[in-house]
C-alpha cells in the first residue's frame, strides 16, 4: 500500500507525475545547489531539548501573522507558474490552504489573478508577492489589483535583482509555455517563448530602500520584506517601514553560498528585537522543522515546494493534506517538547548539535 504519510511521499509522487522540465524548475537550486542542500541540512544540525511534566493535554497550533489568525504557523510561500503543476494552478492551492486554515502568497508570476483566487477560496488570507518591473505602470496596476481583491499584505522579494543560474533548467531547456496565463506579467513579457531568466530581466535591478518606502507609503497594505539574511538589512528593513521580514535565500535558488536560513534566523530576530514580525522559509518538510524555526524566533514559516508537491500529486486535496501533515507533526512535536502552543517555544528548546 502506497500511503501518503509525509511530505517526502508527496515529493516522490510529484516527481513521478510532472514532466522533467517543470520538475527541474520546481526542485532545483542555483549553482552547485549548496545552499539548497544546506537549508535542509541545518534542520539536522539543530536538535531538541524537550521539557517534561508540562500539562500538554490541550495543544493549539494556531497563531497570528500581522494580526490575522491562522490555524497553523505555516503559510504557503509565493511560488511562480503554478499551472505548470496542476491545471487549476493557484486556485487549487488556495482552496487547499483555506481548507487547512491558512493563507498563501501569490507570485507576480502567478497563473491566476488575485480576484480568481479570492473567488475560488472566499475569505482566504492572500498576500501579494511583488517584483518591481522597470515599467512601473505594470507594478502600479498589480498593486491596485491586489488591493481590490482583498490582499492583506505585499511581500516584496528583494533577493532577485537578476535570476541566478539554474543549471538543471538550462540543461533540460526549460521554458515557460507562451500560452501560460500570467495576469501580472504577460503584458510585460509578450507571447514569445521565454525562460524565467529572460522574464526576470524585465524587472528593475535598481530597486533600493527608497522603493520600500514608496511601496509602504503609496499602498494601503503592510509590506513584508522577503529575502533578508543579515542583521544589517533587518535593521534597515525595520527603519524603512517593513511590517515583517522573511528570512529567505529564495529556497536555495539565488545566491549559492549563503547560509541555511535556519542558521541566519537568530541574527535577524536579535536585530529587529520585536519591532517587526520575523518569518522564515527554506527546506520545510516536517512539523519538527517548523518547531525548530519557531524555537529560534520565527513567528511562522513559509513553505513553497512542500504544498506544491501536494498540488502536483493530488491538486487541492494534496495541498490540504501536506499542510495538515505539517500541522499534525507540529502538534505532536509541541506536545513532546512540553509546549501547549507555538508561543511557548523558546531558544532553550533547541541546541545546535554539530557544525
Ligand atoms: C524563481 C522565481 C520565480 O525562484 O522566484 O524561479
Amino acid at each position: 500500500m502506497n500511503a501518503l504519510l509525509s511530505v517526502a511521499d508527496y515529493e516522490r509522487l510529484a516527481e513521478e507525475r510532472l514532466e522533467p522540465g517543470p520538475w527541474a524548475y520546481l526542485a532545483g537550486g542555483s549553482g552547485d545547489e549548496w545552499t539548497l542542500r544546506e537549508n535542509r541540512a541545518a534542520f539536522e544540525r539543530w536538535t531538541f531539548r524537550p521539557r517534561v511534566l508540562c500539562d500538554v493535554s490541550e495543544i493549539s497550533t494556531a497563531t497570528t501573522v500581522l494580526g490575522n489568525r491562522i490555524e497553523l504557523p505555516v503559510l504557503v510561500a509565493p511560488l511562480a507558474y503554478q499551472q505548470l503543476y496542476h491545471p487549476d494552478g493557484e486556485c487549487a492551492t488556495a482552496r487547499g490552504a483555506a481548507a487547512a486554515g491558512t493563507g498563501m502568497g501569490v507570485s507576480t508570476f502567478s497563473t491566476r489573478s488575485h480576484e480568481e483566487i479570492a473567488a475560488a477560496a472566499p475569505g482566504i488570507l492572500q498576500w501579494c508577492q511583488l517584483y518591481v518591473f522597470q515599467d512601473r505602470g505594470f507594478t502600479r496596476e498589480h498593486l491596485a489589483s491586489a488591493e481590490d481583491a482583498g490582499c492583506s499584505a505585499v511581500v516584496l522579494t528583494v533577493d532577485t535583482p537578476r535570476l541566478a543560474q539554474r543549471e538543471r533548467d538550462l540543461r533540460i531547456g526549460f521554458e515557460v509555455p507562451s500560452d501560460l496565463p500570467l495576469p501580472y506579467a504577460r503584458d510585460a513579457i509578450g507571447t514569445a517563448p521565454s525562460n524565467p531568466a529572460d522574464q526576470f530581466a524585465l524587472l528593475d535591478a535598481s530597486v533600493s530602500w527608497r522603493d520600500l518606502e514608496w511601496i509602504a507609503s503609496e499602498g494601503r497594505l503592510p509590506v513584508v520584506l522577503k529575502g533578508v539574511v543579515t542583521a544589517d538589512d533587518a535593521e534597515l528593513a525595520a527603519e524603512h517601514g517593513a511590517a515583517a521580514i522573511v528570512v529567505s535565500n529564495h529556497g536555495g535558488r539565488q545566491l549559492d553560498g549563503v547560509p541555511a536560513t535556519l542558521d541566519s534566523l537568530s541574527e535577524v530576530v536579535d536585530a529587529v528585537a520585536g519591532r517587526v514580525e520575523v518569518y522564515v522559509d527554506g527546506g520545510i518538510r516536517r512539523g519538527t522543522d517548523v518547531a525548530k524555526a519557531l524555537a529560534l524566533g520565527a513567528r511562522a514559516v513559509l513553505a513553497g515546494r512542500a504544498p506544491v508537491f501536494g498540488l502536483a500529486a493530488a491538486g487541492e486535496d494534496g495541498v490540504r493534506h501536506v499542510l495538515e501533515l505539517l500541522r499534525d507533526e507540529l502538534a505532536l512535536a509541541l506536545c513532546l517538547l512540553g509546549c501547549a502552543s507555538p508561543e511557548e517555544l523558546t531558544p532553550a528548546h533547541v541546541q545546535r548539535s554539530r557544525s
